[in-house]
């Protein structure tokens, strides 16, 4: 007999026995609740007409966050707690972010507007303690998921900044952490509908018997792949293993001059954590990654495992030497991150393993390293081309020279060509020249519809050319002068 989920919403805790496993929390407000207020625009992510504010305790704490219902299987949502504009008026009082929205002439047809009203609910809630103007940085980030048609954003961001000069609308997490500790189960969720199981297992252990025990069951982290071939190709998904109450894959430890993440921590917490030790380098991908939703919901692990060949983060994983640890019924392997890529879509794991985390090393000394990404527009855009340098500078010559590309073959993939080209020579023009050259040599770009294989050939080339023009060692720009498009931290 299947449990039931349980979820906390307007007031009251749900219980829901009999829907897919796949159906989207979308799906489930609108149709099952007939709560229509959060629309659906596109159902993959990139419009944010969806955009609710999601609260969970992670390790006893209570952290609140905006994601795009539509990425959401709707038993993902046991044990938590969801926010949608439903929630945001107290009778005839408009909250203060929607009161904004309306001084300022944010919303037109309206259609955007339920989302956008949720993510700046979203900063509104990370605002509570702080000080000082609201950085205009902050607002951007904050919206990088929300597409406006007719409004245009000048009124939204008027409103962004309006909603702090108004009476502060008082939330009481206290309570909410209550009701959620009562939500909580001691041991693995166990759901089934029409024959298909989700299960939520608590522990590596849990989840590594249940691999062993379904192998057809389908691993789903933050779902902001998964959900896509649900939403878009209709797919039927059979079992899935939900890893996001993992508490193993949760943790985040610093070790022998390594930062391992475990593998289903969120890709904002991630990129944050890199960020105190990479800002410079790293500070301008971490905004640039899908929205501040999509990283709220997806996973660094499972960024990795999918192995898009234009993933952000494999190329300067890569080019850091991270290694991949895989965990399955025979034990622990670790390896080098490039040689878990096969091939297209092809992946050294067997059928029992799971990525269980990745280790990647911090700073060195003398160590130049720099990533970049180029795609059409600056967010909510995946890359034409991601590239990722990094060696030791030293006495003027380069040494252990790591060069990774994405969007320049069917996987990530180092340029060995480009690195022995460099390793060991002076850091100068003529080195420059002869690794441009032999870039030419480690690819054969396709052209699609991002990018034609020759523009891809020329900025992969040109890339490498910023590189030097920031690391050179007589006269390095500072990062800041050429990262034009920075805006700080969110
Ligand atoms: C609107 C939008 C914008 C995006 N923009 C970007 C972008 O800018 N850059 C970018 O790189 N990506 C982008 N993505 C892709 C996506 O967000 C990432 O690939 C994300 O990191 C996937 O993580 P997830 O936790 O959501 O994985 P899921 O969707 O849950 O899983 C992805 C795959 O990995 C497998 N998997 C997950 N975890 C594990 C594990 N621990 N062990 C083994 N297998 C596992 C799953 O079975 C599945 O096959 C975007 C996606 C959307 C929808
Ligand atoms: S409907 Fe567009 S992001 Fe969900
Ligand atoms: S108000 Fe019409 S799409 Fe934003």
């Amino acid at each position: 007999m299947s449990e039931p989920l349980r979820y906390y919403y307007r007031n009251r805790v749900h219980e829901v026995r009999d829907v897919a496993p796949t159906r989207s929390l979308l799906q489930h407000l609108r149709e099952d609740l007939h709560c229509c207020g959060t629309k659906e625009g596109c159902a993959e992510g990139d419009c944010g007409a969806c955009t609710v504010v999601i609260a969970e305790l992670q390790d006893g704490q209570l952290q609140m966050k905006s994601v795009n219902s539509c990425l959401q299987f709707l038993p993902t949502l046991d044990g938590k707690a969801i926010f949608t504009v439903e929630d945001m008026q107290d009778g005839a009082q408009l909250h203060p972010v929607q009161q904004a929205m309306v001084e300022c002439h944010g919303s037109q047809c309206g259609f955007c507007t339920p989302g956008f009203v949720m993510s700046l609910w979203d900063l509104y809630l990370k605002r509570e303690s702080a000080t000082g103007a609201l950085p205009r940085a902050q607002i951007d980030v904050a919206l990088s998921g929300n597409l406006c048609r007719c409004t245009g954003y000048r009124p939204i961001i008027d409103a962004a900044r309006r909603m702090e000069d108004l009476p502060r609308a008082a939330f009481d997490r206290a309570a909410l952490q209550q009701i959620l500790q009562t939500l909580q189960r001691p041991q693995a969720l166990h759901y089934a509908h029409q024959g298909r199981h989700f299960f939520a297992p608590r522990t590596l252990a849990e989840l590594l018997a249940l691999r062993r025990d379904y192998p057809a069951a389908l691993l789903l982290a933050g779902g902001t792949d998964v959900a896509l071939w649900v939403t878009k190709q209709l797919r039927e998904l059979g079992d899935l293993i939900y890893l996001g109450r993992v508490s193993e894959l949760l943790a985040m430890r610093e070790q022998d001059g390594m930062l391992e993440i475990g593998a289903a921590v969120s890709l904002d917490d991630a990129y944050r954590a890199l960020c105190r030790h990479y800002p410079q380098q790293l500070g301008e991908l971490w905004q640039r990654f899908a929205s501040l939703p999509i990283r709220h919901a997806g996973t660094l692990g499972g960024n990795l495992a999918n192995g898009s060949p234009i993933g952000d983060s494999m190329p300067w994983l890569i080019a850091l030497g991270a290694r991949l640890v895989l965990q399955g019924g025979a034990g622990q392997r670790v390896l080098a991150l490039e040689d878990f890529y096969r091939g297209y879509q092809k992946k050294d794991l067997r059928a029992d393993e799971i990525v269980a985390a990745v280790r990647i090393p911090l700073p060195q000394p003398q160590r130049i390293f720099r990533t970049y990404k180029l795609a059409k527009r600056y967010d909510q855009d995946i890359s034409a081309v991601c590239a990722a340098f990094s060696a030791t500078l030293k006495d003027g010559v380069l040494h252990q020279v790591r060069i990774a590309f994405g969007g320049m073959a069917a996987t990530p993939q180092r340029a060995a060509q480009a690195e022995a080209a460099l390793e060991g020579q002076p850091w100068n023009e003529a080195a420059l020249a002869a690794g441009m050259t032999a870039l030419a040599q480690d690819y054969a770009p396709l052209s699609d519809m991002r990018a034609s294989a020759g523009y891809r050939m020329q900025v992969a080339q040109n890339l490498l050319r910023r590189y030097w023009l920031e690391t050179r060692p007589d006269a390095p720009l500072p990062a800041a002068a050429v990262n034009v498009f920075a805006r700080g931290e969110a």
